[in-house]
């Protein structure tokens, strides 16, 4: 079970921050990568996020988990789209079926795929509850190496579920929208009650939320998505012990303002 683990690390998400914008996209990953930085996540759904990552990690490529998506319902365009794939990265560490459309067709292909070695790891990913049930299934097949979810203080419905089934099959956890979407960030507490978390490396209330995450035992990797340089830093570091206990996590979960 220990080997399929990820993590607890930070990664990057590349959903609406990398669309179009190749050299915003190259600073923002080399910054990452000055981080520790060593997960990106991406999709074709993306818009041109896959293209502007492959040009942005040149010969770093061998240093990094790159996990994309498949995301068509067609078979034969989900082919296509992993072809594009092995362009941009040369292989797919992790290849994900997005939003579970038309999983068991895809599921059957790339299950080919993983046997030739040009796909090392098996995910699926939803964002919505109402495809948990779904999603849970999906994970009972026994094909799947990872599963991405949507977890925040706001966002908890996978601890039902989800968080419990993927640590009892040893599969590992990919979180998207680790910071809802910006929501979480628009009012941070003060400095003062940050303050209880200082000694767990937090500085900052985005470090907060996404330490309170990987604090989670059941989690791999948090994937912030940003557009700046200078949050891909200040991201990678709440990546690292000492985690939070019960006693910290709570003073995260705090009511939206
Ligand atoms: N499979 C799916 O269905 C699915 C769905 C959604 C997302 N995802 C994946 O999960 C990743 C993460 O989710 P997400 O990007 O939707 O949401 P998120 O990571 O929760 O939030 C991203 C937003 O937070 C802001 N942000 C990031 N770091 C910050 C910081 N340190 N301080 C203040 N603001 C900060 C960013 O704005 P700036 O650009 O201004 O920094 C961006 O608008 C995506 O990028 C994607 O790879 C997958």
């Amino acid at each position: 079970m220990e080997e399929r683990r990820l993590g607890p690390v930070v990664g990057l998400g590349t959903w609406n921050t990398f669309g179009g914008d190749a050299a915003r996209a190259r600073d923002v990953v080399h910054a990452a990568l000055a981080a520790g930085v060593r997960l990106f996540d991406s999709s074709p759904m993306y818009r041109g996020a896959e293209a502007s990552l492959g040009a942005a990690l040149e010969d770093r490529r061998d240093e990094v988990t790159v996990a994309t998506k498949i995301w068509t319902p067609s078979v034969e365009e989900g082919r296509e789209q992993f072809r594009r794939q092995v362009g941009w990265f040369g292989r797919v560490d992790i290849e994900q079926i997005h939003n579970l459309v038309r999983w068991r067709d895809h599921l059957e292909w790339l299950e080919g795929e993983r046997d030739q070695g040009r796909v090392t790891k098996l995910g699926v990913t939803h964002y919505a509850a109402g495809a948990f049930e779904a999603l849970a299934e999906a994970l009972r097949t026994g094909s799947f190496d990872v599963v991405q979810l949507p977890y925040n203080p706001h966002e908890r419905e996978v601890e039902e579920e989800l968080l419990p089934l993927a640590a009892e099959r040893g599969i590992a956890v990919i979180v998207m929208r680790p910071l809802g979407e910006g929501d979480l960030l628009r009012r941070p507490p003060t400095a003062g009650e940050l303050a209880p978390l200082r000694e767990f490396g937090v500085e900052t209330w985005a470090q907060a939320l996404l330490k309170w995450a990987l604090s989670d035992d059941r989690v791999d990797v948090a994937i912030p998505g940003t557009s700046r340089v200078e949050r891909a830093g200040e991201n990678a570091a709440a990546g690292s012990p000492p985690w939070f206990g019960p006693d910290e996590r709570p003073l995260v979960e705090r009511p939206l303002p």
